[in-house]
């Protein structure tokens, strides 16, 4: 019989979003965004390997044959029960890391089997709002009437809604029409899936809506915090090209479909934990000194709604005997 999911497996993914943490920071700046993503891949699956879980990787770093590790359909954890899909981004931000950039972090989400989505098409188009606004935005909608429904939901005007989007050149219209509709925008260059979180928490982060295209796996585990943040979101597959549009129609994925939160991600249990890399909003990133690393993370459980903020202090001399030069070494 399956094993319901009463423990709180985030508190074990975090060990995970941790050690690719404390790996990957060693990179920062260096400009080498391999060394930071291959460092964050290593260090995150020797820890998944040891949860109490039989997990597949349903969003991963790629298809086996160009990604050893983590790749989407790797069978990861020591396979005991429960039976889980695993969503990881080892780093969201590995420009940004490469660049000692702010805002990377390391994000693992785990949901009942077979409840995730998944497309080989690369972005979607999303909307992510706040818990108030559940149920009040419409995708398909004009910019200008979703940023009326957020501001009546929040009990603002428009011109006190921040509105997060990626700085990018597809996103030319969309940000005409958001300065257009009054709001203010905060662009950023990468990291959609802190934003998306930020989106939605109440802590006053300064973000109240994430708008526009980012990546489609990215998107998934943001859907996976929004079954833990109860906020809500909404999003449609975005092809680039005819390849793209083709790719939708073998998987079946209608690219005109708006996928709600069901559609993403269908489990009501649902853990996220996400570590942060570099400095950044949400969390901090990670800091070294000596032979000691602190990192802060932030880690959720749907069926209980907790957020913890999760500070912790490393002993890298121990953790070296523990698991060799995966985890933060200088090189
Ligand atoms: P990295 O590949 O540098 O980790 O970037 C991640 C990211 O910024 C995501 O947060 C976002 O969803 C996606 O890339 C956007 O894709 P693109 O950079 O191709 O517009």
């Amino acid at each position: 019989m399956a094993q319901p999911l009463d423990r709180n497996l985030a508190l074990e993914l975090v060990r995970a979003t941790e050690a690719a943490a404390l790996a990957a920071a060693r990179q920062m700046g260096r400009g080498n965004k391999e060394a930071v993503d291959q460092t964050a891949v290593d260090a995150m699956r020797l820890v998944l390997q040891t949860v109490d879980m039989d997990g597949i990787v349903v969003i991963g770093e790629g298809e086996k044959d160009e990604a050893p590790m983590l790749y989407i359909g790797e069978r990861i954890g020591n396979g005991n029960q429960p039976r889980v899909d695993v969503a990881v981004d080892p780093i969201d931000g590995t420009t940004l890391t490469a660049n000692g950039l702010q805002g990377a972090i390391s994000v693992v989400a785990l949901a009942e089997r077979d409840t995730l989505f998944f497309s080989h098409v690369p972005y979607m188009d999303k909307i992510v709002v706040g818990p108030e606004a559940r149920g009040k935005v419409d995708i398909t909608a004009p910019v200008a009437d979703n940023l009326y429904a957020v501001a009546r939901a929040y009990e603002r005007d428009i011109p006190d809604l921040t509105v997060v989007i990626l700085n990018r050149p597809r996103h030319e219209k969309l940000i005409q029409d958001v300065r257009a509709a009054g709001a203010r925008i905060r662009l950023i260059t990468d990291g959609d899936v802190a934003a998306g979180l930020m989106a939605m928490m109440d802590e006053h982060t300064g973000i109240d809506v994430l708008m526009g295209i980012g990546g489609s796996p990215e998107g998934v585990i943001t859907a996976c915090a929004v079954r833990c943040l109860r906020g809500d979101m909404q999003a449609r597959i975005w092809p680039r090209d005819d390849r793209d549009r083709e790719m939708a129609e073998r998987e079946g994925v209608d690219v005109n479909k708006v996928l709600m939160i069901d559609d993403l991600c269908a489990s009501e249990n649902v853990f996220v934990s996400a570590t942060g890399v570099t400095d950044g909003e949400l969390v901090r990133g990670v800091r070294y000194s000596g032979d000691s690393a602190m990192t802060q993370s932030l880690v959720m459980r749907s069926a209980s709604g907790t957020l913890r903020w999760i500070e912790a202090k490393h002993d890298l001399s121990r953790l070296r005997n523990l698991a060799g030069s995966r985890y933060g070494e200088g090189h």
